[in-house]
């Protein structure tokens, strides 16, 4: 019998430490990135029914004032950092997506939307952040988790604590698993297409993220269109 996909894709989800960077090591990663890059003209649809309205609390409970230095990873096509772009306009707004066509995609349109403010969008893998260590005020993270095998979320984690200085906060939205029948439809999605839905992890990440010195001192719950979305604002220490 196969072993269910979670395992068979991502590995199971525990606490354990990240391996070396330089031990990067292949996995569903490079099909994430082909497949998110295929539906980057697409995928504002996606985030503007589902995502949108935890992006918008996510922006209030993280307490980011203009004038921070702000790191969004895996920004999609930009929806998320353009509201921090808006609300950052005289500091600087960072983003990062595996996908370069995602990447191009937020840079055009917070470039066009915000011409004056410092922003910049790459094509950058989460694992290994191009940025020095606490360089950053705040960093979100919005539905990249799901997509990273064990020891990706646990190296992913490890980067986001190096780059934020001390006392920063991490915000992450992560999609719920507070609904039987949303997460049995989730199942047989991430059956069929992984590279794009990923498993869920959600209950799973607040000890995760607490295991490496984090507080977590915001937690709100929300729906969007059937679509469980979960926000955790969390403090370096
Ligand atoms: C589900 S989408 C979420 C997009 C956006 N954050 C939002 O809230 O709508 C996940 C994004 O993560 C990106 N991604 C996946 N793996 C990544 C990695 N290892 N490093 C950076 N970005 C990654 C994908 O290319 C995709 O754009």
């Amino acid at each position: 019998m196969q072993p269910p996909v979670d395992e068979l894709e991502f590995g199971p989800l525990r606490a354990a430490r990240a391996e070396p960077h330089s031990r990067l090591h292949d996995t569903i990663a490079d099909r994430t990135r082909r497949m998110y890059d295929l539906l980057a003209g697409v995928y504002p649809a996606s985030t503007y029914f589902f995502h949108s309205n935890a992006h918008q609390s996510a922006l209030k409970m993280s307490g980011v004032t203009d004038g921070m230095r702000v790191l969004e990873i895996a920004t999609g096509s930009g929806e998320m950092f353009r509201r921090l772009a808006g609300n950052n306009g005289s500091g600087q707004t960072l983003g990062i997506d595996i996908s370069p066509r995602m990447a191009a995609k937020t840079q055009r349109s917070v470039r066009a939307q915000y011409p004056s403010a410092k922003t910049h969008c790459h094509a950058v893998d989460a694992r290994h952040l191009p940025f020095r260590d606490e360089s950053f005020d705040a960093i979100f993270c919005c539905y990249l988790f799901e997509l990273l095998g064990t020891e990706d979320v646990l190296c992913t984690l490890e980067e986001i604590r190096r780059v934020l200085r001390p006392r920063g906060m991490f915000t992450t939205i992560l999609i719920g698993q507070n609904s039987d029948v949303f997460n049995k439809a989730y199942q047989v999605a991430a059956s069929v297409i992984p590279s794009f839905w990923g498993r869920q992890v959600e209950a799973s990440m607040p000890a995760l993220i607490e295991s490496l010195d984090f507080t977590i001192v915001g937690d709100q719950s929300s729906w969007q269109s059937g679509y469980p979305s979960r926000v955790l604002c969390c403090r370096k220490e």
